[in-house]
């Protein structure tokens, strides 16, 4: 039997249409507004469990959330919006750093609406956004960035494919059954420097690549997190290295090196 993919899984089969915005920091206010809505609402649909209607911390944290400084639509340096018709269904925002002489994209958020989930939407979005005309503002390498409490992000940033021109030479942590393999000394002190700099109030764990409580100033955000992931050796790593009521995250580390 083949293994079950994503698209078999989804609910929705209308069609995401995927918008990209290079310019966020230029779009109307009032767009931005609608999008600020649009991205709370849907954060806490897929990440307040079953009783998300009525689970207040998550409905209230995500509005503040895209409502502050670094978080706002227009405060990205890349944005993507995936639209069902008029609806938005899809948003993944990007932005792009520099830590320890390396250039970074940092994936900063990246939701998709529940029932779209499992689709391909975000392969689609995570292409789109790492476009290989974009890329040329790199030189040789990049470091791709992203801080989850969800094994299904882990499992998507096995799965995406490098941009057109691109190689991946790594990916950190390894997840396997026996355990983490120690990462090469000079990712574990890159990966130091990506936790202080964008979570520089949280404690880092870094023979786990674990930063504690990185969501929790917005409170708390995720609870019930059954996160629906196929692969158990990434589930139970989540489960039993993270602390759910702690907000911690996962800081994942890809290594980009250019081809040609
Ligand atoms: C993580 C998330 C954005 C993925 O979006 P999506 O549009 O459903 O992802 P895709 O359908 O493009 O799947 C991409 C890849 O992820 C992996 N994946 C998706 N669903 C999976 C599952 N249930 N189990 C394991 N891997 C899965 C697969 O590798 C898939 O590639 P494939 O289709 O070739 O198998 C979405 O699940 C989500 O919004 N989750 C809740 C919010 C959240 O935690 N966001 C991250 C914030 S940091």
């Amino acid at each position: 039997m083949n293994k079950p993919t994503s698209s078999d899984t989804a609910k929705s089969k209308t069609p995401v249409i995927l918008k990209v915005l290079d310019r966020p920091q230029e779009m109307k206010p009032q767009y931005a507004e609608h999008l600020a809505g649009a991205f709370a609402e849907i954060s806490a649909r897929a990440t307040g469990g079953k009783d998300w209607q009525v689970y207040s911390p998550g409905q209230d944290g995500w509005r503040d959330y895209y409502a502050s400084p670094g978080g706002r639509p227009r405060d990205y340096a890349r944005l993507v919006v995936g639209y069902a018709g008029e609806r938005v269904v899809h948003f993944t925002a990007l932005d792009v750093l520099q830590i320890g002489g390396y250039d970074v994209i940092w994936f900063h958020i990246a939701i998709t609406e529940p029932e779209f989930q499992g689709a391909g939407v975000l392969l689609k979005a995570v292409a789109a956004l790492l476009d290989p005309m974009w890329m040329e503002r790199f030189s040789s390498t990049v470091h791709v960035v992203f801080r989850t409490p969800n094994p299904i992000v882990y499992e998507s940033l096995q799965a995406i494919p490098p941009p057109l021109r691109w190689r991946i030479v790594g990916r950190y942590p390894e997840i396997k059954e026996t355990g983490l393999p120690e990462a090469p000394e000079e990712i574990r002190s890159f990966a130091k420097a990506v936790a202080a700099r964008l979570s520089p109030e949280c404690p880092y764990d870094s023979e786990r690549f674990v930063i504690k409580g990185y969501f929790k100033k917005y409170g708390a955000l995720y609870q019930n997190l059954n996160f629906p992931c196929r692969n158990p050796v990434t589930s139970s790593f989540f489960k039993q290295q993270l602390d759910e009521l702690n907000q911690d995250g996962l800081l994942t580390i890809s290594l980009l090196e250019r081809e040609y």
